[in-house]
């Protein structure tokens, strides 16, 4: 009798340990949300298998640069903020390209100190040193349970067996035609007979699977030393490519402290420089904190949130860069005092002219095609993830038969004074290029947590990335009852200093929004299409579920 009820007893406690621990898991979702099914998938495969949310991370990453080859690939770089459960830990991983040692400002000025130069968007010049094949090894050696080579696997078989074209790749191989059409690598692998690839079209990528094979079996080391990294440079530089040897040898991932700032109770773990992402967001939600957003009508809290933008993509733009590189006054654009002082100029009733803030003179003191996924664990170990090539298939330019797509970062620099690159956005001498330096990003993966629960944010967008995520914090914070899905797929707005216009999606806002806001003086532009490709998931605290939420832009076209 004794025995049965201790038996029933331990059941029973087992049981509930094993629900409460497994239950994120056994989610159909595993508590992952990406770009990709197939991504997502690989990622599960390493949970099921005793990974923890970094090693999914590594597998999800992975994946995701065989099956979104036009987003981000082991031939790019971005970033991964981590939080382990076990203390608490939390770290800001910088895998961002580096500009190769013959970068010059002179090299990408060209003949014309006014055009932007096609030598930073397209084949080999525009490729920065890649930063994603350091941060897979880097990852699942420092926080990973598993080998790197267990969760590479999914990412190995996905390239060699192939898999089907998506309306998305299709897409984006449809705009990239022409350019994909100039490297017979990408037109080999990318096209379909030298044609842009209908839904469907099997992408196989046998070359990329050797190349994984490489990094499962020896590491990230030999994709920067040695024998394959010799023949990579050599590949890019007899293509008039600017990169030697040593360029890859000197490669670092950069492990940096996350920026951290309370909004109205909820912690905020975002992304430092060199991505501009942390310091806007904070300057936006620092001004908006003393804004009663909540009790708003639409309109009027948009105003205020676009003047809170403008003011922190007008910092982007004059102060920020590579803090190894420049001086950036981090500790100032991060605080409340400063972002009240820039808050107090806004009109509640008028837009402020993005040329009268140009006005506003420096103290002295004052010094700038991608993918998301989100993770969080069994455990509580959580991961955002925003990695990229830049451009929609990067530079275009596949490097031998290394398989490895490069990036086309160098247009993340402001290369030209007062030409915008490819997200319109301009740069001041912060983000100016020099060798070895990072190109100043807006690439935000974002932790928000409060007593309600966890919420594991980011995007692509280019520069609309940052303004995306202060919508998706502002939505959850503000808004009386979490709702993923309606923070992910709630229609868009986005202001970003110069051009002095407020861009929204098409269909997103109705005429009164808009009649409202070219009343406060504000000049509204819809774009040509949605944007954005927002990777949530969310731990509810008060009944221990997760929950995923992939954007609804997510599921076709192309969303540059
Ligand atoms: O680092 C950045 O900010 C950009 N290179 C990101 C590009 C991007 O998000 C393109 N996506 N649609």
């Amino acid at each position: 009798m004794k025995t049965t009820r201790i038996s029933i007893r331990f059941l029973l406690i087992f049981a509930l340990v094993a629900a409460s621990v497994l239950r994120p898991a056994a989610a159909e979702e595993c508590g992952i949300a990406s770009a990709h099914a197939l991504a997502t998938k690989a990622g599960c495969e390493i949970l099921k298998s005793g990974g923890n949310a970094f090693d999914a991370a590594v597998a999800v990453a992975a994946a995701l640069a065989v099956v979104e080859p036009f987003a981000s690939g082991i031939g790019g770089g971005g970033f991964f903020l981590l939080h382990r459960a076990s203390d608490g830990f939390e770290v800001f991983v910088d895998a961002r390209e580096t500009a190769p040692a013959r970068a010059t400002r002179e090299f990408f000025l060209g003949e014309s100190a006014t055009a932007r130069p096609k030598a930073s968007l397209e084949g080999p010049t525009a490729a920065g040193i890649p930063g994603e094949p350091a941060a897979l090894d880097w990852i699942a050696a420092r926080y990973g349970k598993l080998p790197l080579a267990r969760s590479l696997a999914p990412a190995i078989r996905l390239a060699e067996r192939g898999f089907p074209a998506d309306a998305r790749y299709a897409s984006a191989s449809a705009m990239r035609e022409a350019l994909l059409k100039n490297n017979a690598g990408a037109a080999t692998t990318f096209l379909d007979s030298g044609k842009a690839a209908a839904p469907g079209f099997v992408v196989i990528q046998r070359q990329l699977a050797r190349t994984l094979g490489m990094l499962a079996d020896q590491g990230g080391y030999a994709f920067y030393h040695g024998d394959f990294a010799s023949q990579l440079a050599q590949t890019v530089k007899s293509a008039g490519g600017l990169w030697e040897l040593s360029d890859l040898e000197n490669y670092r991932v950069i492990e940096r402290p996350p920026l951290k700032l309370i909004y109205r109770g909820a912690k905020i773990t975002t992304a430092p420089l060199p991505s501009a992402g942390g310091l806007v967001l904070a300057q936006s939600l620092f001004i908006l904190e003393s804004v009663n957003m909540a009790g708003l009508s639409g309109p009027d809290r948009a105003h205020y949130a676009v003047e809170a933008m403008r003011r922190g993509y007008h910092d982007r733009a004059r102060y920020m860069g590579d803090p190894d590189f420049v001086a950036v006054p981090v500790a100032k654009l991060a605080s409340r005092e400063y972002a009240q002082r820039r808050g107090a100029s806004i009109d509640p009733a008028r837009a402020t002219p993005s040329g009268e803030l140009a006005q506003e003179t420096q103290t002295a003191d004052e010094g700038g095609d991608t993918t998301h996924f989100s993770i969080i664990d069994a455990h509580g170990n959580r991961v955002a993830a925003t990695l990229s090539v830049n451009g929609p298939f990067g530079s275009g330019f596949v490097a031998g038969d290394t398989g490895v797509l490069l990036n086309n970062h160098m247009d993340d620099f402001g290369l030209v004074a007062g030409v915008p690159n490819l997200y319109k956005l301009v740069g001041s001498g912060a983000n100016a290029v020099e060798p070895g330096k990072r190109p100043l990003s807006s690439m935000s993966p974002t932790f928000v947590e409060d007593d309600r629960g966890v919420f594991v944010l980011g995007t692509p967008g280019g520069s609309r990335i940052i303004s995306m995520v202060l919508e998706g914090i502002l939505d959850y914070v503000d808004q009386p009852q979490p709702d993923l899905a309606r923070s992910v797929a709630a229609p868009r707005f986005h202001h970003q200093y110069l051009p002095d216009r407020i861009e929204i999606e098409p269909g997103g806002f109705p005429e009164q929004w808009v009649a409202a806001m070219k009343a406060k003086g504000h000049a509204v532009e819809v774009g040509r299409r949605k944007w954005g490709n927002m990777q949530a998931v969310f731990f509810d605290k008060k009944t221990g579920r997760i929950e995923v939420a992939n954007d609804p832009r997510g599921q076709g076209g192309v969303l540059f």
